[in-house]
């Protein structure tokens, strides 16, 4: 058969708008997942939308995520779509900073930190920081009270929040920074964080006092960093099991070593990187635990089973345990397909690109093209919940994913790399993870380094969590998209009851 190539090139389809500079931000902003799932309906899976003056061509559904995940860095740029927001949080030299090349190797050095045997030492620690937390902290009155009859309450996000920043400053950060984990470093933290929002993405240069704050914020807890790194340095001593010990260690493939303040900076990342992240997610896992008390009481028979001694106390879990329970897996599993904690991600066009027909054509001879200058979105989050694929998409039934030979476990076995592992960053080669329509922590070259630590910390957070207390809630809230990373609306007030007195 003679092969046709396409004569023409079109414009994707776009997105009706009144106004002009605007364009869809009002739709968007208040509700992408509604916007994109309504312009998929009218225009298929791609189409372009003006927000505030930029183009933006969206690509929906699995073969959408594969075009701009598995894209080239030259042609889909991370680094220009988040420079301008991550650059004055983060601090110069780090992430998208710095050429895509520098953040490969970063990320290889990254991960150095986040070795087996580090994660391993972590368990301890995590669990050891929940169980202080709800015996210290004011919201969970009936543990210092001693009381099991009574039902108390707490706000699931600030909950999660501070369990977030104590669990990962005592593990991944190190020690330093988890003793002044006090006032002033969480005032410092507040600061940096309200600069690090979707108005910083959308206008960066102007010149809001909450970037005036950020800048300090990000000045100060640079010294903090360099000054805690110096200390190591001068000690001697580098057998901490964190970040800070392995970074120190790193050199680039010229030879040079990182230097302090990129240490810093890329501690600054890695903060801001799961601390939001992390804290929605296991927010939400609580949240439908709640709400499914059915669920919770099969996570604790789990629990039970696995760990409980003849002495009728529970053991404490190792890594190899966390990463073995089903019922945990696949609760954080079907919480990640609901509401991945981030729902479009982004990428500025470098160069002109035609989109595969497979995916979209405006006909047989022609293709559309996305021009240089336009940004990219993909958003897992359509193809998480999209009905064509899943049974009841928008119900959170945490057992789909034991079935071995159902839609969950297919597309997440297309998310693994060849070798069968969960993080793939592919220095150049495109990973397999694009072609799946299950991608909570992206795919392809930018998919996130924190995949694992993540899974071992929520694991941790939430089965100390279930040990310690059952859960009720009458209603999960709704998503809210006003933040960054979608959270759950207020109220989220979840009621708890103490399992068992000490
Ligand atoms: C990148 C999700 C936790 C570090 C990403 C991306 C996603 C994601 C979707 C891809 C962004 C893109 O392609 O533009 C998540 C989720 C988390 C989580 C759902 C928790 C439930 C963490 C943690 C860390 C981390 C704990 C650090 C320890 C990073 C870094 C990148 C990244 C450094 C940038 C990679 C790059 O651009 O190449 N994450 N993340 N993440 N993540 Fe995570």
């Amino acid at each position: 058969r003679q092969l046709v190539l396409p004569r023409k090139f079109n414009s994707p389809p776009e997105v009706f708008h009144w106004l002009p500079f605007i364009g869809s931000a009002i739709a968007y902003g208040d509700n992408p997942l509604q916007f994109y799932f309504d312009c998929q309906q009218k225009y298929g899976d791609v189409f372009t939308f003006v927000l505030f003056g930029r183009r933006i061509t969206v690509a929906l559904g699995a073969q959408g995520n594969n075009f701009i995940l598995g894209g080239k860095s030259t042609v889909f740029n991370a680094e220009d779509a988040y420079r301008h927001l991550t650059t004055p949080v983060f601090g110069r030299d780090v992430i998208y900073d710095v050429p895509n090349e520098v953040l490969m190797e970063q990320k290889k050095f990254i991960k150095v930190g986040l070795s087996a045997d580090n994660l391993r030492s972590y368990v301890g620690m995590i669990e050891e920081e929940v169980n202080e937390f709800i015996k210290r902290d004011p919201n969970f009155s009936l543990y210092q009270e001693n009381d099991n009859k009574k039902w108390g309450s707490f706000d699931v996000v600030t909950a999660l929040s501070e369990i977030t920043i104590l669990t990962a400053s005592r593990t991944l950060q190190g020690k330093e920074v988890r003793d002044h984990l006090d006032k002033s470093f969480a005032d410092l933290y507040a600061d940096l964080d309200g600069g690090f929002t979707p108005i910083n993405l959308m206008f960066p240069n102007l010149p809001f006092e909450s970037s005036r704050r950020r800048d300090l914020a990000q000045n100060t807890m640079s010294n903090f960093y360099v000054d805690i790194i110096k200390k190591r340095r001068a000690s001697g001593n580098n057998r901490e099991p964190d970040m800070i010990a392995a970074l120190i260690e790193q050199q680039y493939r010229n030879g040079r070593a990182l230097s302090d303040r990129e240490i810093a900076h890329l501690m600054i990342a890695l903060l801001m990187a799961g601390q939001h992240t992390s804290t929605a997610t296991g927010s939400w896992t609580i949240l439908h635990l709640a709400a499914n008390p059915d669920v919770a009481e099969a996570l604790y028979k789990e629990q039970v089973e696995r760990f409980m001694g003849p002495d009728g106390k529970m053991r404490s879990p190792t890594y190899e345990d966390i990463r073995s329970l089903p019922v945990l897996d696949s609760v954080i599993r079907e919480t990640l397909r609901m509401h991945p904690p981030i729902h479009s991600i982004m990428r500025y066009v470098r160069e002109d690109v035609a989109i595969p027909a497979t995916l979209s054509a405006p006909s047989e001879d022609s293709v559309y093209v996305i021009p240089k200058g336009n940004y990219v979105f993909a958003c897992p989050a359509v193809s998480q919940t999209d009905p064509k694929i899943w049974k009841n998409s928008d119900k959170w039934e945490p057992y789909r994913w034991s079935d071995q030979e159902g839609v969950a476990a297919q597309a997440y076995k297309a998310y693994l790399n060849e070798n069968g592992e969960k993080i793939d960053y592919g220095f150049g080669a495109v990973s397999k993870g694009t072609e799946s329509p299950y991608q909570p922590f992206g795919a392809g070259k930018h998919r996130c380094i924190g995949e694992q630590f993540a899974y071992l910390q929520l694991g941790t957070i939430i089965s100390t969590l279930v040990r310690a207390m059952e859960l009720k809630i009458a209603k999960v809230p709704d998503h809210n998209y006003h933040t960054l990373i979608v959270m759950p609306k207020e109220p989220r007030i979840i009621h708890y009851r103490r399992r068992r007195l000490d």
